[in-house]
């Protein structure tokens, strides 16, 4: 009853670094490329891992490569894995990240290979791990129809739900009551909100219109400016986390916020510990390079706090 279930993709990382992030129509020369693992539910059960929580991922991978890549980091990190199924009929998908050096900013395109083919059995064939969780985490990177029925599933369980809507997609509102925190950043507030995120004032704004929609907890994440929260009797912002290093790379940063959340809640801390125990996980990850690879241990996060 004290672990994590995560649902979503695994693909390899395929990153690129320069001066700027190209726009559409140019080339540039950029100064480093690395290849690491990626994918926005991967990153998360690997930075859930990190912090101290018994982690279960349920994905699917191809049998190559780039899905070796996976299981090592899943054994280095201590995921449990054994909801990640290895398909022999497709490949493991990649993601090509443009990397701003300057600012650590980041654009990118992700095709999700065999996590595409996730479907409500595989949901089935892990309803004893979600059962067992006390939280359940998703995205929207997975197939949209498996990954609301594995919300509905984990809420009849008695789980209690996090949606991180990366990326931000229509998704039918009637899944809305059974999320039990909603956790878009300024572009995916915008989303569902229809107007622009940038200040805690648009935050605040955004967040009402969510909880009317009927989900119970929306924390928004504003980057620089910390989170944003709101439930029906208390609102408040969060600020950043203190770094004693410098910002390399943004990318994955979203996914270490809700991994740290995710386990800070299992853990029974407040709802205010929770988004500072999240926002210095995420901070941290933004002083390496890399996204499952720059997710930081226990240690660093309680140093931090
Ligand atoms: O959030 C960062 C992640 O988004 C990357 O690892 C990339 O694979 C995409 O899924």
């Amino acid at each position: 009853m004290s672990s994590i279930s995560i649902l979503g993709i695994y693909v390899a990382d395929l990153v690129f670094f320069g001066k700027k992030i190209p726009i559409e129509g140019e080339t540039i020369l950029g100064n480093n490329f690395v290849i690491g693992p990626g994918g926005k539910g991967s990153n998360q059960a690997v930075a859930a891992a990190k912090a101290g929580v018994k982690t279960y991922f349920i994905s699917k991978i191809g049998d190559d490569q780039f899905g070796e890549m996976a299981t090592k980091i899943y054994d280095e990190a201590k995921v449990d894995y054994s909801n990640v199924i290895i398909s022999r009929e497709h490949s493991t998908g990649a993601a090509a990240i443009m990397v701003n050096e300057e600012s650590g900013a980041n654009a990118i395109n992700v095709f999700p290979g065999a996590a595409a083919d996730i479907t409500n059995a595989d949901i089935d064939k892990a309803e004893n791990i979600i059962k067992d969780s006390k939280i359940f985490l998703t995205q929207l990177e997975a197939p949209k129809e498996t990954v609301l029925y594995a919300i509905k599933k984990a809420h009849s369980l008695g789980v209690k739900t996090v949606l991180n809507p990366a990326p931000a997609a229509e998704i039918d509102k009637s899944v809305f009551p059974f999320i039990d925190y909603f956790t878009p950043n300024e572009t995916e507030a915008s989303f569902y909100v229809g107007h622009a995120v940038n200040s805690n004032d648009d935050a605040s704004r955004a967040a009402s219109k969510l909880l009317d929609m009927g989900i119970k907890n929306v924390i928004i994440t504003l980057g620089e400016k910390g989170a944003y929260f709101a439930n029906a009797n208390e609102t408040f912002s969060s600020p950043i986390a203190n770094l004693s290093n410098p910002v390399v790379d943004t990318t994955g940063a979203g996914d270490a916020f809700n991994a740290g959340f995710a386990v800070a809640l299992t853990e029974n801390k407040s709802i205010k510990d929770a988004i500072s125990f999240a926002s210095a996980t995420a901070g941290l990850s933004t002083t390496k390079i890399g996204t499952a690879n720059s997710m930081p241990n226990r240690d660093e996060i309680d140093k931090i706090l």
